[in-house]
């Protein structure tokens, strides 16, 4: 069955290009975000890795590890690398986890039969600190995945974790944020957003965003 949101990420064992991954020891205390390609050597996943590697400093500041995933054995995905580095003008700064055997492509659902019966689907996990999926996107091997998206929703779930409010439709860093309908508490709501807030209706009240 598809892993689900709130769901326990499956923790497993797998070689990489950076060595043995123990997955749930390797992310420790950060977030984590999983992303599975169809194969090597394969155009759009070449633009993509060579994106996330570009994104190494966005990721930190948000205390994000991203991991990789392809069916290839290691020796492949070095050479993989070489052409990602040369070709996206960047250096490949995370693992890019070996599933020749398919051990983490069947516990992540990652390959659809009726899409192929052998290459991995599009597949992107966000992960928190205490292994929970908090989001799950599928997307088909012919489109890319937008990372600047990928970085929103994590502003987002980061948001609703360490500050209780959510992000209205089309939010973008610095906008307006919605106070979470469960918190009720004058005084907590007044320590928690001292900018001061907005009722438009009893269940929609924004405020600035708390972190800016
Ligand atoms: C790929 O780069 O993975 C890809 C490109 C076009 C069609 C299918 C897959």
């Amino acid at each position: 069955m598809s892993l689900r949101l709130g769901d326990t990420a499956p923790d497993f064992e797998q070689e990489s290009s950076e060595g043995t991954i123990r997955f749930h020891e390797w992310l420790g205390n950060s977030w984590g975000v999983l992303f599975s390609h169809p194969a090597d050597y394969t155009p759009v996943c070449t633009t993509e890795l060579g994106l996330t590697a570009k994104l190494k400093d966005e990721f930190a500041k948000r205390n994000v590890k991203a991991i990789a995933l392809s069916v290839d054995p290691v020796e492949s995905h070095h050479g993989w690398i070489k052409d990602i580095n040369e070709t996206q003008h960047t250096v490949v700064n995370f693992p890019i986890i070996a599933d020749a055997d398919r051990k983490v492509s069947e516990l992540y659902d990652l390959i659809h039969p009726n899409a192929s019966t052998t290459a991995t689907v599009r597949s992107l996990f966000v992960i928190d600190p205490d292994k929970k999926v908090r989001l799950t996107i599928t997307y088909p091997a012919s489109t890319g995945r937008n990372f600047d998206e990928i970085l929103r929703v994590i502003d987002s779930l980061q948001l609703t974790e360490y500050h209780k409010v959510a992000t209205p439709g089309n939010w973008k860093d610095g906008d307006d944020v919605v106070i979470v309908p469960s918190l009720q508490d004058p005084e907590e709501i007044a320590r928690r957003f001292p900018k001061g807030y907005k009722t438009i209706k009893p269940y929609l009240r924004l405020t600035p965003q708390p972190n800016k």
